[in-house]
This record gives structure tokens, C-alpha cells and sequence, in this order.
């Protein structure tokens, strides 16, 4: 455990220990896709976990997937967002935003526009979604044109530079979870025949290009990348080819210099070794629902540098001081994960609360 309290460093800033809050959608923006007055308060409160990487958040009106989730792609959205970085900043945090296009994990309920969901190629995730009216099955989506492919990136730039121009630390590119750039790299959701489909170095380039674009405009040293490798969701699958396509990917987009990748990882040691050794800056490694007691392995055996936490930062505001003073831990509540409104959110109690309730 005593890894897990060493300070570390992420380009220009400093780290007070490994732990980190992963990026969680929450649901708690306005229609407008401004985050509502809690959601400084609810990152304030988790700022001791050092670096938070917000939920998932839009570049554009077609990067949104699900209801509630906020944007970074107007002036609105941008002062929203300078609250939340000052609010962390103030209570000695760091924070990050995670840049989220969902591609074909949308609904035309759950977007300000209404239009059909964009993707790689028009085939349906085949997943029920939560809209307004109730869960519903995702549509066919249409496939992006060239130009478009391009504006997407572009979109991506601009929402990087907005991250940063709203006070945030730096970004992450979400390449994961089933998401647009997921869809890219997955065989059975692209059947491009441009550059952007097909063979490894093709599939892998949308994603190169996007991590090209925001560390050009924000800098390497302000760049992380979220990926999943071997993570079966949104109907995705790696296809034969996984291993090889990540590899590459993981070996061009060390290249750029990017300050961290961070792994949503399904357990391939070797293969996680084999990333590992493609890394020169710094990992990230999280494995769903690790147990508390088995959180600082990937420090201690030298294959992460920093560790996140979901769902038990999510529940535990002081989470770091638990784990220090072997305090019990709130549970997460999964009813509320989403459900708009302060219950769940931001009512979690910290060990001090509790004292003082108690006296
Ligand atoms: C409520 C909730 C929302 C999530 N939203 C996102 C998201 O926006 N972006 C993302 O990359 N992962 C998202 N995840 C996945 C988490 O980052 C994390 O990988 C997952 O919860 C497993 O970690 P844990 O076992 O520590 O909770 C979400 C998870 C939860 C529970």
C-alpha cells in the first residue's frame, strides 16, 4: 500500500500519491449541456483524490450519447466549466476533462438537435438505450462522410483548447467503452473502404488523428488517451486482429509524446506487459471492479504508474483518507448513478460528517 502514497508528476504537475478519479457520467447537466451549480461541488469534494478526470463530455451536438451529459463546445458550456476547475483548484485538486464523441451509442432523443447518431459505418450497436421516453433500441446510424471524419477531429481539437481555455488541467481523449473512436478500431463497426477502414493502420488512424490534433493545439504534455482494449461493449468487438491493432496504436501514439494512457483493463497480463513496455510516459491501469485490498498490485509490480478509482471515489468523497485510516467505505448507490438531482451525488458522507453527526 505504501506505493499508492508516493507523489508522482504529469507533465508540469505534481501528483500528492497514484490514486486518481476515473471519468464517470453523472448526468447532471442542464438541456443546454452546461453542468448545473453541483457539479463543482461534487468534484470539489472529491479533490483530495489529487487528479479527477471528469465524466465523459461532448465536443459537439452529435458526440452526445446519453441524457443530461454536458458539452464543451460553447461559450455557455465553457464558463460552466470554469467553475468546476476553479472549485477543484481551490481545494488543492487536479483536474482533467475527458473528451467524449459517443458516435453510435446515441439516441436522437437524448441530443439538443434530434439527428440520427454518426459513425464509422451505418451499423447499429444493438444496444437499448435510456431517452426521455424510456429505454430504447439504438438506431442505424449514418456513416460519416471524409469531410466529416475531419470536422470530427477538428471538433475534437477545438473542445480540447475549450477544456483548457475553461481552466482545466489537460484532457483525455476517450478511445474506449464502446465510444466513436472505439468504433473506428473495431472490425465489425467499420467497413470503411477509405483510409479510415480496413487494415490496422487504417482503423488505428482516427484515432492517431484526433490524439495528433488536441496535443498540436493543447500540448503533449496536457494529452492523455483512455482505451479498452479487449473490452466486448456497445456491440464492439476487437475481431482477430485485436492484439496486433493495439500494439500499433499503442506504439504510434506513444510517438506523440502523449503525458499519459490510460487502460480500462479485462486481464491479459502478457498483453498488458506488452503495452506496458510500447509506454514511455505515464499508465494509468484500471481494473473494473477491483477490490479495495488489491489496488496498489499494478504499483507495486512496476506495470502502472497511477491506479483510478470508479465507483468507490464516486461513493466516497474522502475516499483517500478511508483507504489511509482503514475507515469503512460508503457504498455506491447504482440508482442514483445517473438520476439527476443532489441524492447520490453529492449527499455522500465523509468520515467527518459522520463524526459529527455523531457528536
Ligand atoms: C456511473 C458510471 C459512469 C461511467 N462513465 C464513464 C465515462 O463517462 N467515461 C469512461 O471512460 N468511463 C466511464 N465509466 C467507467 C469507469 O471509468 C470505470 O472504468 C468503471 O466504473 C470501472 O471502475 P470501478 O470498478 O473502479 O468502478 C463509468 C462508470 C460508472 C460506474
Amino acid at each position: 500500500m505504501n506505493s499508492l502514497f508516493t507523489p508522482t508528476t504529469l507533465g508540469n504537475i505534481s501528483l500528492p500519491h497514484r490514486l486518481a478519479l476515473a471519468p464517470m457520467t453523472r448526468s447532471r447537466a442542464n438541456a443546454d449541456g452546461t453542468p448545473t451549480n453541483m457539479v463543482p461541488i461534487y468534484y470539489a469534494q472529491r479533490a483530495s483524490l489529487g487528479l479527477l478526470i471528469t465524466e465523459g463530455t461532448q465536443p459537439s451536438e452529435d458526440g452526445q450519447g446519453y441524457m443530461m451529459t454536458p458539452g464543451i463546445h460553447t461559450d455557455a458550456q465553457v464558463a460552466a466549466w470554469k467553475k468546476v476547475a476553479t472549485a477543484v483548484h481551490a481545494e488543492g485538486g487536479r483536474i482533467f476533462m475527458q473528451i467524449m464523441h459517443a458516435g453510435r451509442m446515441s439516441h436522437p432523443d437524448n441530443t439538443p438537435h434530434h439527428r440520427d447518431p454518426v459513425a464509422p459505418s451505418a451499423i447499429s450497436a444493438g444496444q437499448t438505450m435510456y431517452t426521455p421516453t424510456g429505454p430504447q433500441l439504438t438506431p442505424t446510424p449514418r456513416a460519416l462522410s471524409r469531410d466529416e471524419v475531419h470536422q470530427t477531429i477538428d471538433d475534437f481539437r477545438k473542445a480540447a483548447r475549450n477544456a483548457i481555455d475553461a481552466g482545466l488541467d489537460g484532457v483525455e481523449i476517450h478511445g474506449a467503452n464502446g465510444y466513436l473512436i472505439n468504433q473506428f478500431l473495431a472490425s465489425n463497426a467499420n467497413i470503411r473502404t477509405d483510409e479510415y477502414g480496413g487494415r490496422i493502420e487504417n482503423r488505428a488512424r482516427f484515432a492517431i488523428e484526433v490524439a495528433k490534433a488536441v496535443a498540436e493545439e493543447i500540448g503533449p504534455e496536457r494529452t492523455g488517451i483512455r482505451l479498452s482494449p479487449g473490452f466486448e461493449v456497445g456491440g464492439l468487438n476487437d475481431g482477430p486482429d485485436g492484439e496486433e491493432l493495439y500494439r500499433y496504436l499503442v506504439t504510434e501514439l506513444n510517438k506523440l509524446g502523449l503525458v499519459y494512457l490510460h487502460l480500462h483493463h479485462f486481464g491479459n497480463e502478457p498483453f498488458l506487459a506488452d503495452l506496458r513496455a510500447r509506454w514511455s510516459q505515464k499508465l494509468l491501469v484500471l481494473r473494473y471492479d477491483r477490490p479495495v485490498d488489491d489496488i496498489a498490485r499494478d504499483l507495486d509490480s512496476g506495470i502502472a504508474d497511477i491506479v483510478p478509482v470508479g465507483r468507490w471515489g464516486l461513493a466516497n468523497p474522502d475516499f483517500v483518507e478511508r483507504l489511509k485510516t482503514g475507515a469503512p467505505f460508503n457504498e455506491p448507490d447504482p440508482s442514483t448513478f445517473y438520476s439527476g438531482g443532489a441524492k447520490g451525488y453529492i449527499d455522500y458522507p465523509t468520515l467527518q460528517k459522520d463524526q459529527s453527526a455523531v457528536a
